[in-house]
């Protein structure tokens, strides 16, 4: 397996007033093509800030990002949105689907931003859709979709534009056991048929077993790294 992705050293440090808040100390690891990593650490120990910082979308104090070899600190703002669309995708605990289109047009919107013809992009959509078990909810806008079927949409719009990696924040956690358990199993089998990378940041022990790896993240320190 090749490596995807790097972090050196990375540290993100808040200051307030007097207070200087070490956030993430030294953090330093890789993602490998292909691989699925959980994070599993208690509240406040920094994973967000961490999934933030690899996703381009927060920048750290200090260290360093390689993204297949390239490094994203000499990317232009411009550059990084371009990575971000093209070669990430990102779940979100509250999943962030926009509430005036429907569950295709969800899908389907990062790829329209990405200069897709409005037809093709639907239909990707679509198959998408059908994938994460969805196929007779196309229509549905996020009013009219059970908690779980969102978070099955956020996926998919994290597919579309078959990005390398994938970073996921809590995809579960509102989520029964039981859905939580199916989101779990399908971003395993998606990561086995497509080669995408997927790194989950979770509470659930159980659910992080059964991805390929599994990192502590404890007080702004990854251990198992
Ligand atoms: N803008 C900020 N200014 C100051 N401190 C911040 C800021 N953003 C985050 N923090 C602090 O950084 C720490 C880590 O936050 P982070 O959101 O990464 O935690 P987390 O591990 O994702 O927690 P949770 O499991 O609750 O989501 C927290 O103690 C938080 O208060
Ligand atoms: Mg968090």
């Amino acid at each position: 397996m090749s490596e995807l992705l790097r972090i050196e050293a990375l540290c993100k440090t808040y200051e307030d007033g007097q207070d200087v808040i070490q956030v993430l100390k030294e953090v330093s690891f890789s993602v490998m093509q292909g691989e699925s990593l959980a994070i599993v650490g208690e509240s406040g120990s920094g994973k967000s800030t961490l999934l933030h910082i690899m996703g381009t979308l927060d920048y750290p104090t200090s260290g360093r990002i390689f993204f297949q070899n390239e490094n994203v600190a000499q990317f232009s703002g411009k550059q990084k949105a371009y990575l971000r669309n093209q070669h990430m995708g990102f779940i979100y605990q509250f999943h962030h689907l926009l509430s005036e289109f429907d569950a295709q047009e969800n899908v389907a919107m990062p790829a329209w931003i990405a200069g897709r013809a409005r037809a093709e992009a639907l239909k990707d959509a679509q198959a998408l859709l059908k994938k994460v078990g969805l196929g007779h909810r196309m229509k549905h806008r996020p009013s009219e979709l059970s908690g779980g079927e969102r978070q099955r949409v956020a996926i998919a719009r994290a597919l579309i534009n078959q990005p390398r990696l994938v970073l996921a924040d809590e995809p579960t956690g509102n989520l029964d056991a039981q859905s939580g358990r199916a989101v779990y199993e399908l971003m395993c089998q998606l990561t086995q048929e497509t080669g995408t990378s997927f790194v989950v940041v979770t509470h659930d022990q159980n659910l992080a077993h059964q991805l390929d790896r599994k990192l502590m993240m404890y007080d702004g320190q990854l251990k198992g790294a």
